[in-house]
């Protein structure tokens, strides 16, 4: 397309604004800003390893997960503006020699119940009597492996390597560890994220339950619900509706279709199940959704709670889905704050939308062009939103083994409306 020049009675004139392809700066046309919602601070750039799971506690420390790869580490905490380091220590962070093994000519993921192998999420809960502030960490046990070929595969699980492990935030020391057996958490299943109630009337034992999503790309995602006190876990809603994925969803990205390409594989499109999850702030309700629909669901988490030994357990779960209808396109990361509202993160809109239950609709809260790919995002105690931003869609695991990223990534924190804040009432 050419330059336009504007004339006005067939004068040029002289220092008229141009208007030229892909620079709308001087037009008379509205324009689309790219942004709306409270001021957005950049808090924290990432310059060594691009992050997944963020959490920040109540005295502002703030905590990353980076999936591996051949990173140094998997778990790290922010130490100024611009580094981080492995977290609780370099130790524990597994040395990426031992991140896999291979039984038979089979790729399996390590079996290590104590080293981090690959963490996907973090979350912290806060103080109570009974419990110091803990940073959870969900490590999947499951990295990114390359063949010989150049080809990207993720190994299979194996029992003990998968696990959710809490650190005390007092001392920094693990203090509690928990792994799944293999009828619960399945060779091919992927724990993404975590929410807790921690009340002490919820379970008998009453340490305490854990919510977790497994998304397995394989196609068997679901809850698994572990009792923090005996324990011993279960699975629900394995393989119902609202946990699959939408087969060929092509979502778009800063207004270009994607579609995933991956060395050794057709082009295909993501694949991801059960991502997001929270729970409502009186425990009662947990919202979920896959990243490829733009549907949101949620189920009494009584469905939940029930054991694996009532025979009537699943149907009645899958009885009380309640579908809360479309929110406007697909949704990764989830939040929750202390007025009930189930923050969404949209990358799709480079934006965060939440769902309000009190009027049953879908709203907008930020937008901003910086916002490419918001992953983990995490309500602190002191009123703000911090989200990770990892430009993921331009990772090499995507994009046939290019690198499309530019550093930094960030930390991006918003305040919340409403005076909302971290949920304190689950314990
Ligand atoms: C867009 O046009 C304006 C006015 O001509 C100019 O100042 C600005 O540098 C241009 N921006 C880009 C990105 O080309
Ligand atoms: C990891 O692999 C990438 C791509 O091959 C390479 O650019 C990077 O330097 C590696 N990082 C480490 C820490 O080995
Ligand atoms: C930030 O911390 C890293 C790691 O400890 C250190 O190497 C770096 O010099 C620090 N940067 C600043 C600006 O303090
Ligand atoms: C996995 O780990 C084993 C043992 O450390 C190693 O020999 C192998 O090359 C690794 N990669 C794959 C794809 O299995
Ligand atoms: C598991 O990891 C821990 C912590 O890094 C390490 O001390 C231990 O030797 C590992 N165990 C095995 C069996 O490799
Ligand atoms: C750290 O705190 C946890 C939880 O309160 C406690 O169980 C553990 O003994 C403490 N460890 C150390 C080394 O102080
Ligand atoms: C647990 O106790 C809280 C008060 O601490 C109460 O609001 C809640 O209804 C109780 N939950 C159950 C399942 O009994
Ligand atoms: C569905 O959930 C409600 C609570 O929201 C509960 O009262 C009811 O018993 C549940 N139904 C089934 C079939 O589990
Ligand atoms: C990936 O890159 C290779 C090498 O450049 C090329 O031959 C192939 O067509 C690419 N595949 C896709 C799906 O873009």
């Amino acid at each position: 397309m050419k330059t336009a020049v504007f004339s006005t009675f067939g004068i040029v004139a002289a220092a008229a604004a141009q208007v030229t392809y892909q620079n709308s700066s001087q037009t008379i046309l509205r324009t689309d800003s790219g942004a709306y919602g409270p001021e957005i601070e950049e808090l924290h750039y990432y310059y060594q390893q691009w992050p997944i799971g963020i959490a920040v506690s109540s005295t502002g420390r703030i905590f990353a997960s980076y999936t591996r790869g051949n990173y140094t580490f998997t778990l790290g905490e922010a130490v100024n503006k611009t580094a981080e380091v492995p977290y609780p220590s370099s130790d524990l962070n597994l040395p990426v020699s031992q991140l896999n093994t291979s039984w038979n000519g089979i790729s399996f993921g390590s079996g290590n119940s104590t080293g981090l192998i690959s963490v996907q999420a973090v979350y912290i809960t806060p103080e109570s009597g009974s419990r110091p502030e803990t940073l959870w960490v969900v490590d999947t046990g499951r990295p990114t492996i390359t063949g010989e070929d150049g080809a990207p595969s993720m190994p299979y699980a194996q029992p003990g390597g998968p696990k959710i492990i809490g650190v005390s935030l007092a001392n920094n020391t693990a203090y509690a560890t928990y792994t799944f057996p293999s009828t619960v958490h399945y060779p091919d299943s992927y724990m993404n994220d975590i929410r807790f109630d921690l009340r002490p009337n919820i379970t008998n034992s009453g340490k305490g339950i854990a919510y977790i999503v497994d998304s397995s790309d394989e196609g068997r995602p679901g809850f698994i619900i572990l009792d923090l006190g005996t324990g011993e876990s279960w699975r629900r809603l394995t393989q119902h509706p609202s946990v699959l994925r939408v087969d060929r969803d092509v979502p778009s990205y800063q207004g270009r279709p994607f579609y995933q390409r991956t060395i050794g594989i057709p082009i295909q499109t993501l694949r991801e199940g059960l991502d997001g999850i929270q729970i409502s702030p009186d425990g009662s309700r947990i919202y979920y959704s896959a990243l490829t629909t733009n549907y949101l669901y949620s189920i009494p988490t009584a469905n939940l709670l029930t054991p694996p030994t009532d025979p009537l357990a699943e149907l009645a779960a899958a009885n009380n889905v309640t579908n809360h209808g479309q929110r406007g396109g697909n949704a990764n990361g989830f939040e929750g704050d202390s007025n009930g509202l189930i923050y969404q993160l949209m990358p799709e809109h480079n934006a965060i939308y939440y769902y309000d239950p009190a009027d049953l609709q879908t709203k907008p809260f930020v937008r901003d062009p910086r916002i490419i790919w918001p992953d983990g995002a995490s309500i602190a105690e002191d009123g703000y939103l911090y989200m990770n931003i990892n430009q993921l869609p331009y990772q090499p695991l995507w994009n046939n083994g290019s690198d499309l990223r530019t550093w930094p990534g960030a930390v991006l924190r918003c305040k919340l409306p409403g005076s909302g804040t971290k949920i304190m009432s689950l314990g």
